[in-house]
């Protein structure tokens, strides 16, 4: 009789974004890092060509062989980049774990990086054990968003762009708007707070998870939030992305 094929222990989770393209080896059954993560800049402009090379420098980095999950910054389904709002156009239509897989020899699995975000929080972080509907909300370059009911994921749930007076959300309230309009804790907040009351109007979550690198300020702006949802940091900061990425291989 074949033997059943056991699922890894460990993947290297890669986190793509707009500014930054980050990696590191996982340990599947505790979240934790196995080795110190790297960072490399996204290349400008991000197209797939350029950015397969940054690819092959992270996982030569870590003399990888095993298998690779990779958080994309847009609509992913079946592998295929269907949206890159924060990256080239030109990815649309790639099939990006083939392109990748090819160039490295891994077995790579795509996936949207808000989900892959939600999935670690939910497994590891702020939403473990929490059953209703959680609402992962990461803040960068763009706004991501992952749903879970009673911990299954509705994948590529796209709330950045929902429009908010005319304006998409990400243009208001991503962490990139509070840093171009150079605006205080004080003056995003308000907008952050709008941009989950939106949500919460049209949703009803019983939690928010907050993510992105301004997971880690939470206390400058969250007592200025006044949505009637409770709304927590992400425990595991900006490390979700890359342990959520990780977790698709398992
Ligand atoms: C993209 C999402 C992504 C988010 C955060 C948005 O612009 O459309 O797919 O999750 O940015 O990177």
């Amino acid at each position: 009789m074949a033997k059943a094929k056991s699922s890894p222990t460990k993947a290297l989770g890669i986190d793509i974004g707009g500014s930054g393209m980050k990696a590191a080896p996982v340990d599947l059954a505790t979240g934790e890092f196995l080795k110190k993560r790297l960072r490399i800049a996204t290349p400008q402009p991000a197209t797939p060509q350029a950015m397969v090379a940054t690819i092959e420098e992270l996982v030569d980095h870590f003399g990888w062989t095993g298998p690779i999950g990779c958080a994309f910054p847009g609509v992913v389904r079946s592998n295929v980049i269907e949206t890159a709002a924060n990256l080239d156009p030109s990815w649309v239509g790639v099939n990006a774990a083939k392109l990748f897989g090819d160039a490295t020899n891994c077995k790579v699995t795509m996936a949207n990086d808000a989900d892959v975000a939600g999935i670690a929080e939910m497994a590891f972080g702020a939403g473990k054990g929490h059953k209703g509907v959680v609402m992962m909300v990461t803040l960068g370059t763009g706004i991501g968003t992952a749903m879970f009911t009673n911990g299954t994921l509705v994948p590529n749930t796209e709330l950045g762009h929902l429009m908010m007076d005319g304006v998409e959300a990400e243009d208001v309230a991503s962490a990139r708007a509070r840093e171009d309009g150079d605006l205080s804790w004080a003056e995003w907040a308000p907008k952050l707070d709008s941009y989950l009351d939106e949500i919460h109007r049209l949703l009803w979550p019983e939690l928010f998870i907050i993510g992105g690198g301004v997971s880690a300020k939470f206390e400058k702006y969250a007592p200025l939030l006044s949505v009637p949802t409770k709304v927590v940091p992400a425990e595991l900061k900006n490390h979700a992305g890359i342990v959520g990425a990780a977790m698709l291989c398992g």
